[in-house]
């Protein structure tokens, strides 16, 4: 199976350019096929509108970007896991760097990837990279173990990765399809050291960070990566549609 993810991130700014957004996409985006899922998360506030528009057709996933960490009514501007299934949500986003850069550590992506699994949605748990220096290895490892050290074999089946490095999220220079597969190994030794090696040939890791229609095939067809999680370039019917289009 190949994800295709896109984080619309903050935008579109008003509900009349999201609903433009979802009617082009849903004009323009490939058939798709059974080895491909296409998931889109757009901003709370669009949730509900953009998973009604896509629920017809059926060939687009509702997906978050956040969650909160836990199922207690006195938190003031969260939303749980439990309202965001409510919603038609299936995956949902922990851990993404821009949400780490507000506070968000190792020990909340955990809970929150835990509260996801418990409602029977999806995670697509965010790691990487600030920069590549001496302990850049250690820091992606500790990312990935602590989520896995409150998992169970069986949440598995609820759990993608996304290798996302900070330095490429967001700027203009991607990683490269060989540096993404490098880090991919090493989130499957993560998984491998917990739970075996079947589980390690099976969890999907994806590559996200600058990702566009012009560098798609390459990370397209590395062996070790089962996708992409795309931001900028989500918000553009034709280019996330092109990129789709490299995986089927
Ligand atoms: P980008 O964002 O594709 O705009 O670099 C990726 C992400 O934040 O998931």
């Amino acid at each position: 199976m190949h994800y295709i993810i896109g984080n619309w991130k903050m935008a579109p700014a008003t509900w009349v350019k999201a609903k433009k957004l979802t009617r082009d996409l849903l004009e323009q985006l490939p058939a798709g096929d059974d080895a491909v899922r296409v998931i889109v998360c757009p901003p709370l506030l669009y949730q509900r509108l953009v998973g009604e528009a896509i629920a017809p057709a059926g060939n687009i996933v509702l997906g978050a970007q956040d969650v909160h960490f836990e199922a207690v009514e006195a938190s003031t501007g969260e939303i749980s896991a439990a309202q965001l299934r409510d919603s038609g949500v299936t995956y949902v986003i922990v851990g993404h760097s821009e949400r780490r850069a507000l506070g968000e550590d190792n020990a909340v992506v955990a809970k929150k990837a835990q509260a996801v699994i418990a409602e029977g949605m999806s995670v697509v748990l965010c790691v990487g990279e600030s920069s590549r220096d001496e302990h850049w290895q250690d820091f992606l490892v500790e990312e990935v173990a602590s989520v896995l050290s409150l998992l169970a074999a069986e949440d598995l089946e609820r759990l993608v990765i996304a290798y996302e490095p900070i330095w490429a999220v967001g700027s203009a220079e991607a990683d490269t399809p060989e540096g993404a597969q490098t880090s991919a190994r090493l989130i499957r030794n993560v998984v491998r050291e917990r739970f075996g090696e079947e589980a390690s040939e099976k969890i999907a890791v994806l590559y996200g960070g600058s990702v566009t229609e012009k560098n798609i095939e390459s990370f397209a067809e590395a062996s070790e990566l089962n996708g992409v999680l795309v931001g900028r370039a989500s918000r553009d019917a034709g280019q996330f549609s092109l990129i789709i289009q490299a995986f089927l």
